[in-house]
């Protein structure tokens, strides 16, 4: 914290070796160390800045996907940091308590910067998560769980292509926060796992090895109204979720991700839709500390702060496809959406290709009105700025834009399937 009371942080974009085997150097690029960044985390009201240093020997950038932040802030292509120069992005946090994320977004070659090792989590915390009874102490009871899925190529790890899959890049394996076979010692009756879809193209259907159920508490933008029960959370790219898992002295058990519960028969057989994966093990001590139960009500208002249908002045519509939204390309000097601030819209997202694709809404978290006409899952019902949609289907959003107007800097909205929004499955939004 420097003398102004701003919480300020340091990213320097670098590449380096990660020996994820024994005695053999793996290329990888990172913020700080060789791999992956440091998890962030700031308060609700704090003002933040984070000095980003590019040692890179190309320009990238480095976008906060969650985050409410003026668009010049905001990290995406339009900031791009050159190599060797730097960024100070400053803001003042002001949203819920939630798993927020960092990765760079420099256009057309997001999916190769992100994969190369680059992407961080950002914890949010405010005075009612600070109060809540969950577990909350890092890295003993409240886990960050980033999964990316990797191809081993001799000692390179990026560059390997199981299969050219029409979704991108799909690895063999899994890792968690850049560890191969991951396990975690748990100490407490009850843990939390931040669930991260860090990864470029894979879709993951998260469940435990016994179909234990736990307690989804929390969604992209933060925590639910209150827990939900259930013993699957599928996750497309960029998506978060917090679960509450119980466990019992002394035992092994293990976090794995199960086949999608859609998919045509392509997808299932291409895209990743049959793989499954043990994704990470959780050990559990002899004797374990007691936890307080999941509270019945988490998020104090019941509204999560997001608009509904009815209050909406404007509909729009998305046509998505691989080669681009509404027909068009990406086009960095074209803005194709002007909102206006304050006011809700809803967004219909239209998938009629034979290929899942998902959305994500920089600087606005959303509510999923609903998915092919029906009350979506209520993994869904939560505070969202990324939603999957499936091979077919039409989902619907509502969201309000209320950071400062900049009639000159846009934000995006793209698919999160990496390979997508290099391609050009992109778009830009001014808010004035
Ligand atoms: Cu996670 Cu526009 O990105
Ligand atoms: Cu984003
Ligand atoms: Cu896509």
């Amino acid at each position: 914290v420097d003398r102004d009371g701003t919480r300020v942080f340091d990213l320097r974009m670098r590449a380096g070796t990660t020996e994820f085997r024994k005695g053999v150097a793996t290329p990888t690029w990172g913020f700080d160390g060789s791999h992956l960044g440091p998890t962030l985390r700031a308060k609700r009201g704090e003002r933040v800045a984070v000095r980003v240093r590019n040692a890179l020997d190309e320009a990238s950038s480095v976008h906060w996907h969650g985050m409410h932040l003026p668009a010049a802030m905001d990290g995406g292509p339009h900031q791009t940091v050159a190599a060797g120069s730097a960024w100070t992005p400053r803001w003042t946090v002001d949203q819920p308590a939630a798993t927020l994320w960092y990765h760079p977004h420099p256009h057309g070659a997001t999916e190769r910067h992100v994969r190369r090792g680059l992407a961080g989590m950002f914890l949010l915390d405010d005075e009612d998560s600070e109060r809540l009874k969950l577990p909350k102490t890092y890295g003993v009871d409240d886990l960050p769980v980033m999964v990316q899925d990797v191809t081993f190529d001799g000692a390179e790890f990026d560059h390997g292509h199981r299969f050219l899959a029409n979704s991108g890049f799909l690895g063999e394996r899994t890792m968690v926060n850049g560890t191969l076979d991951p396990y975690a010692e748990v100490r407490d009756e009850r843990v939390r796992l931040r669930l991260l879809n860090a990864s470029t193209a894979r879709i993951y259907t998260f469940g435990f090895a016994d179909d234990r159920p736990f307690a989804l508490v929390g969604t992209d933008g933060g925590l639910l109204p209150e827990p939900a029960s259930m013993d699957r959370v599928q996750l497309s790219l960029g998506e978060r979720a917090e679960i509450v898992v119980t466990v019992r002295p002394g035992e092994r058990t293990v976090l794995r991700s199960y086949p999608w519960r859609q998919g045509n028969g392509w997808e299932r057989r291409f895209d990743g839709g049959d793989d499954s994966f043990d994704v990470l093990q959780l050990r559990a001590a002899e004797r374990l500390r007691p936890s307080p139960a999941v509270p019945a009500r988490l998020a104090a208002d019941p509204g999560l702060g997001l608009p509904e249908a009815g209050d909406a002045v404007r509909a729009r519509h998305f046509e998505l496809r691989r080669s681009g939204i509404n027909g068009r390309p990406m086009a960095m000097d074209r803005i194709d959406r002007t909102v206006t601030r304050g006011t809700t819209e809803v967004w219909t997202l239209r998938n009629a290709g034979d290929m899942t694709h998902n959305f994500h809404v920089h600087d606005a978290e959303f509510r999923v009105l609903d998915v092919d006409g029906k009350r979506p899952e209520r993994a869904l019902r939560g505070r969202k700025d990324t939603v999957a949609v499936p091979t077919g289907s039409t989902v619907r959003i509502a969201l309000r834009f209320d950071g400062p107007p900049d009639p000159d800097i846009p934000y995006m909205y793209h698919c999160h399937l990496l390979s997508h929004e290099d391609l050009g499955m992109m778009g830009q939004f001014v808010v004035v």
